[in-house]
């Protein structure tokens, strides 16, 4: 268990730079399955949510090479023997469940732990296993596991209930290696598909349409290897730039796609913040006078990010007025509300939706990190808050932020990491 000890109220002024996308590395990692050749990923980041990935393909039978400095991991998944993921290490990520579909294409059985659900809602499979059925794949529940089979997956059309990030995902690359073609419609339209789409055609394979509603994937025999490099982390982007307004600071944040942000950049300008774009690829941020209330509602992609959702409430818990939040992907999502009113801030939350009624300040206070994305929305509370904030259980930042308190006291931020355990301790077994 760590926690961060942080001492807010300092402004956080200079430029810092994202890392490799968590949400595209680790599809991208799944998809090594599909291919016994060396696939070569660069700008992996170090975090915990990459390490159980790892973990997870080590346990299949793959053989991974992987250099935290220079971010490249070098994955050969050679002959697999027949293995099971830990139910232990797909509980620990739902995004294990990614190598299903590559599983069922290149070894035609799979044994996979549900998921389950998790702190955020109940995160149900029913739409990954329903595109792979129609793809010519049986499963069969049993004893909390997907047992999945196949005699090999054949073309299919599939419409997708909800534009799932991770059914589309799972879809797209067992289509790759399927009979004939695929049609996916209601496809999510996030840019970690458009990356995975890349590296699967960078294999030999051919996906069309990625990025839209409707892609169309006509199966190979086989796929290559390929080097690959990932593209930058939008939901680290957006953190640290709302980091940027919200301490009343002045930041440039660099190596990020701005295309990808459009939703965020919008809401921040709305709010009354200072944004501009000051190179093709980085943003400077920063507070104008006290930010104003806005209103926002979480969509699939291009729509607000459902991961940017917290950091943006700590933002309206210091505006000007009221505004509201209405998260419609998922159903749990206000965790972090608890801390955050503990801090003093005013919410109300009716169902999906929170009233959040601004404050002049925020004031340090112990509080308990409930999730990855939660667990940001009170970081940046606690450098923004007067006072002393205390964040408990703040290793899930570590599962999506890569040397996150090096990087913001490079900011001038004032924060210390406690480890009950010795440095790095959990991510021994991965
Ligand atoms: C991915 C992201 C996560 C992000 C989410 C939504 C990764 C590793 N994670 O998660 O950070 O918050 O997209 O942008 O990329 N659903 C079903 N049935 C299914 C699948 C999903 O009902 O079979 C529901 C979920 O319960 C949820 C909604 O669809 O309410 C969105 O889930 P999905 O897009 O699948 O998210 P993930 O891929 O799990």
């Amino acid at each position: 268990m760590d926690h961060l000890v942080i001492q807010g109220g300092v402004p956080l002024r200079g430029t810092v730079r994202v890392n490799g996308s968590k949400n595209a590395s680790l599809p991208i990692i799944a998809a090594a399955l599909l291919t016994d050749e060396p696939v070569i990923i660069e700008g992996v980041p170090d975090l915990l949510d990459v390490r159980t990935m790892i973990a997870v393909l080590e346990g299949l039978g793959a053989a991974v090479e992987y250099d935290q400095e220079r971010a490249l991991l070098r994955i050969i998944c050679g002959e697999l023997p027949p293995a099971a993921p830990s139910a232990d290490l797909v509980s620990r990520m739902r995004a294990s469940f990614l190598v299903l579909g590559p599983l069922l294409a290149r070894k035609k059985a799979v044994s996979l732990p549900l998921p389950g659900g998790c702190a955020i809602g109940t995160r149900p499979v029913d739409l990954h296993l329903k595109g792979l059925s129609a793809m010519g794949a049986s499963f069969s529940i049993v004893g909390g596991r997907v047992e999945g089979c196949t005699e090999g997956l054949r073309g299919a059309r599939i419409y997708l209930d909800f534009p799932s990030v991770g059914a589309t995902e799972n879809i797209m690359m067992a289509a790759t290696l399927a009979r004939g073609s695929t049609i996916l419609e209601n496809a999510a339209t996030e840019p970690e598909i458009v990356d995975l789409a890349n590296c699967l055609n960078s294999m030999g394979a051919v996906v069309v349409g990625a990025g839209t509603a409707h892609i169309r994937i006509e199966g190979v025999p086989r796929l290559g290897g390929t080097r690959h490099g990932v593209i930058p982390d939008r939901i680290e982007a957006g953190t640290l730039l709302l980091a940027g307004v919200i301490t009343k600071g002045d930041l440039i944040v660099e190596n990020l796609l701005p295309d990808h942000l459009k939703s965020l950049l919008a809401k921040l300008t709305e709010a009354g913040a200072l944004v501009e774009e000051v190179g093709p690829n980085a943003i400077r941020a920063a507070a104008g006078e006290r930010s104003a209330a806005v209103d926002l509602k979480t969509m699939p992609y291009p729509g607000f990010s459902t991961d940017l959702q917290p950091q943006f409430m700590v933002l309206l818990a210091l505006a000007e007025g009221t505004g509201t939040v209405t998260e419609t992907v998922f159903e749990n999502r206000f965790r972090h509300v608890e801390g955050l009113s503990s801090m003093g801030a005013r919410i109300q939350v009716e169902g999906r939706r929170a009233i959040v009624r601004g404050q002049p300040c925020l004031t340090g206070a112990p509080v308990v990190a409930p999730d990855l994305r939660g667990a940001a929305a009170l970081l940046l509370a606690g450098l923004a808050a007067q006072g002393k904030t205390e964040l408990l259980q703040a290793e899930h930042l570590w599962r999506g932020y890569c040397s996150l308190e090096e990087r913001l006291a490079s900011l001038g931020a004032q924060l210390k990491r406690i480890s009950a355990e010795p440095e790095r301790a959990l991510f021994t077994g991965s």
